[in-house]
């Protein structure tokens, strides 16, 4: 269902895929009970949904725990942030993504109070702390390059938030020791930071951050300098540790991976504008605009025009036709780009009924599955074939391609 041979000249009445089941996903209660660490880090502020036994996803509050209302920065000329308004659930694990130079820093920067806004305001907890300073905000601070002290061992690293707000020895030694049993470092509580690895060091400035239960756990790229086995351990750390501590966490990357791996929701950000804020499920299948398709995932963008009945567009190289669901109908002749996800596209022998057939320019060997790039006429076409539906080709060869139509995105240029 759903899948047109390109070349068949078939109108479809199907709408666009099916919409995002969310309950599906945050239905996954965890049966884990809280170990005292984790209660002793619980974060300060009100409690959280997020417990052992409970849904996973916070539930929905007519107020939001943190929130940005229309929240612009400029420096000088330069407008880092536009209009931003986000608003973030109180648990939840939202990412920043976007590509250098797109605001994600300078997000941060204003909820954590390093720098404040030319224009909006930001809420936290129901307070208004727009210009609050950064220490009385509540918030933790993860940064790329660890920025641990390195005269400091690793257990005075951790304690100094701590030690700053005058906290008793007691108490300190307790919540250091709680804070390095749940990034698993409790053995290393003497080492300097150069006697650490760069993944060791990365865990203590996560410690460092946690120790004192901030209510929002802010994080800029914080695995950037990490090669990506180490990486991909620490993304899993890290969830495990959201999940134990039910903190608020913004997280940024330029990963796409990550983000789409890691969050409940993805704020996706471009010169300094947001261009969508949702689950990562419906960033990825169901795109909002055209640099969302671009930026998260591979995609294949070809040039349409909407037919006679203001309902379908033909995608004029794979000579099919993609209903247009919401956003029709719309003007016959209008020319809009219809965008293609690599797995979308399947390979089928080419017995010439089909016209020209795709011309196979490179695959290339990703282990799961072969991304094979593709010529059709002057387009050039990437999809992503799973390896077991695989039939070896080789550049040169022909095949005749299917489109599952319903995935399929359009855009109005
Ligand atoms: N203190 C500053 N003075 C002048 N311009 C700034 C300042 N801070 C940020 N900018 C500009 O604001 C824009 C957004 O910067 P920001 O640091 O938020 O980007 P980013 O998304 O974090 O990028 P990256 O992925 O490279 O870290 C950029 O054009 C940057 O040059
Ligand atoms: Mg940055």
């Amino acid at each position: 269902m759903g899948v047109q041979r390109a070349g068949a000249h078939r109108h479809v009445s199907s709408g666009h895929g099916q919409a995002w089941d969310r309950g599906a996903e945050e239905g996954s209660p965890s049966s884990r009970s809280a170990t005292q660490a984790q209660r002793a880090l619980r974060p300060n502020r009100a409690p959280h949904a997020n417990r052992a036994g409970e849904p996973h996803a916070a539930p929905a509050s007519p107020t939001a725990f943190l929130r940005l209302d229309a929240v612009s920065r400029s420096f000088g000329a330069t407008v880092a942030l536009q209009d931003l308004s986000l608003h973030v659930r109180h648990g939840e694990f939202v990412s920043i993504l976007g590509p250098s130079g797109s605001g994600k820093s300078t997000t941060l920067n204003l909820i954590a109070g390093f720098d404040f806004p030319s224009s909006g305001e930001i809420h936290l907890d129901g307070r208004d702390v727009t210009w609050e300073p950064s220490h009385s905000r509540g918030i933790g601070m993860v940064f790329q390059n660890y920025a641990l002290f390195p005269h400091m061992t690793v257990f005075e690293n951790v304690a100094f938030p701590l030690r700053s707000r005058r906290q008793p020895s007691a108490m300190v030694k307790a919540a250091v020791d709680a804070a390095l049993q749940l990034v698993q470092l409790e053995s290393m509580v003497d080492r300097l930071p150069r006697q650490l690895s760069g993944g060791q060091q990365q865990r203590v400035a996560l410690a460092r951050a946690i120790v004192y239960r901030p209510a929002v756990l802010l994080m800029d790229e914080p695995l950037g300098a990490l090669d990506r086995k180490l990486r991909a351990d620490m993304q899993v750390e890290i969830k495990r540790l959201h999940r134990e501590l039910g903190t608020t966490v913004l997280y940024v990357t330029h990963d796409q991976e990550e983000a789409l791996s890691m969050s409940d929701r993805i704020a996706v950000l471009h010169r300094g504008r947001l261009e969508q804020f949702a689950p990562p499920q419906e960033i990825y299948a169901r795109p909002a605009t055209r640099f969302v398709a671009g930026f998260v995932g591979e995609v294949n963008f070809l040039p349409a025009t909407i037919d006679a009945d203001g309902r379908t567009a033909l995608v004029h190289d794979l000579e099919v036709r993609v209903p247009l669901a919401a956003n029709g109908p719309l003007a016959p002749g209008t020319r809009v780009t219809v965008s293609l996800r690599p797995e979308h596209l399947a390979l089928a022998p080419h017995d010439g009924s089909s016209g020209q057939g795709a011309i196979v320019v490179e695959t290339l060997y990703l282990g799961d599955a072969v991304k094979c790039v593709l010529r059709l006429g002057d387009t050039r076409l990437v999809a992503k074939v799973p390896l077991r539906r695989y039939t070896p080709a080789e550049p040169g060869d022909a095949f005749a391609l299917e489109v599952d139509i319903t995935a399929c995105q359009l855009f109005i240029d």
